[in-house]
């Protein structure tokens, strides 16, 4: 399409003016948002952009190494891939409220992101993904760190990244946008057509405790969920669909013996931009198909519902 090839061009032109010759460190949540800001970004200045991948270990499954394949070997682009699953999970250990799990990931993901920015030599510019809609809310499904600090950071000094000049050359596109000119781009449908998912990840989709245990079994079911979305050919239909696992254990029944495991909830819904959202009218066949392969393939999870509330009066998310 003629009219986003014309603003990817205008977009490297300025972001080659604004920039010049110094270095940027760019943010990659994993998300669609950041993905296209860092190709877009690398199109423009090359070697001089270098990515940081924060991996919380709260991403779906799989989800880590698909962004690190596509960015090294398909485009390669200069990544840091930090794992910092063991230094969250340890800080999340405990803490069942929502606001505080969000605190502690926010907290966290700038103490790291900190660290490895301080790692790149000679940076002068934040690259982030910032979209328009996140310019006017604050809590938004694509906030990079800059987003992630107002709302939990705004007490004390600011973290050293912070005091770079920003580059945000996606600040006036809605999503549909971005994803039409990550196509421009060259990623492919699958990649930019990926439902949105929230910067604290799994953590606000296990209420209650978090542990490694619950993260892999909610990786395993959702994993399933989505791939029976797909399979039905219903995925580009929704706005988000995923999985949440249930502090409460019920009795089941498997061959002979009495079960006695978590529940598992399904949430799919469809909405324009997060701010309300209708739940999904699955047929009931795909419904039924994923409850019972969840049930005989994820261990620990002996019973599935399914979530028909819609935003307003529910959020689209548990937590
Ligand atoms: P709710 O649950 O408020 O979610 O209806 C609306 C949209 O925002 C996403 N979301 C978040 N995204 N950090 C994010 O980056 C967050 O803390 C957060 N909380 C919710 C949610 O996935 C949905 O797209």
């Amino acid at each position: 399409d003629w009219t986003m090839a014309a603003y990817r061009d205008e977009k490297i032109a300025q972001i080659r003016e604004q920039v010049g010759s110094a270095k940027v460190i760019c943010g990659l949540s994993g998300g669609v948002d950041s993905s296209v800001a860092a190709v877009l970004i690398h199109e423009a200045i090359g070697d001089q952009l270098t990515c940081v991948f924060v991996d919380t270990g709260l991403l779906r499954k799989d989800e880590a190494l698909q962004v690190t394949t596509l960015f090294r070997e398909h485009y390669n682009i200069p990544l840091v891939h930090v794992d910092a699953s063991k230094e969250f999970l340890g800080e999340l250990a405990g803490v069942s409220d929502p606001e505080t799990k969000r605190k502690t990931i926010g907290r966290v993901f700038i103490e790291i992101f900190d660290r490895e920015a301080a790692k790149v030599e000679g940076a002068a510019f934040l690259a982030q993904g910032t979209l328009y809609p996140d310019v006017i809310e604050s809590v938004s499904a694509s906030g990079g760190p800059s987003a992630v600090i107002k709302s939990h950071h705004n007490v004390g000094g600011l973290p050293d990244f912070m005091k770079l000049k920003l580059v945000e050359p996606l600040r006036e596109l809605f999503k549909d946008e971005v994803r039409a000119l990550g196509r421009e781009l060259g990623l492919t449908d699958a990649f930019v057509g990926r439902h949105p998912f929230p910067g604290p990840g799994l953590a606000i989709r296990i209420p209650g405790e978090i542990t490694p245990d619950a993260v892999e079994t909610l990786q395993q079911a959702d994993a399933i969920y989505l791939e029976e979305i797909r399979k039905a050919g219903l995925y580009d239909q929704i706005w988000q669909a995923f999985a949440v696992l249930l502090p409460v254990k019920t009795v089941g029944v498997m061959g002979d013996a009495r079960t006695y495991e978590k529940v598992l909830a399904l949430r799919a819904v469809t909405s324009t931009d997060g701010m309300t959202a209708d739940f999904f009218e699955f047929p009931w066949d795909v419904l039924g198909k994923t409850a019972t392969r969840i049930v005989n393939e994820v261990r620990g999870v002996n019973r599935v519902v399914y979530d028909v509330t819609s935003k307003p009066p529910g959020t689209i998310e548990w937590e």
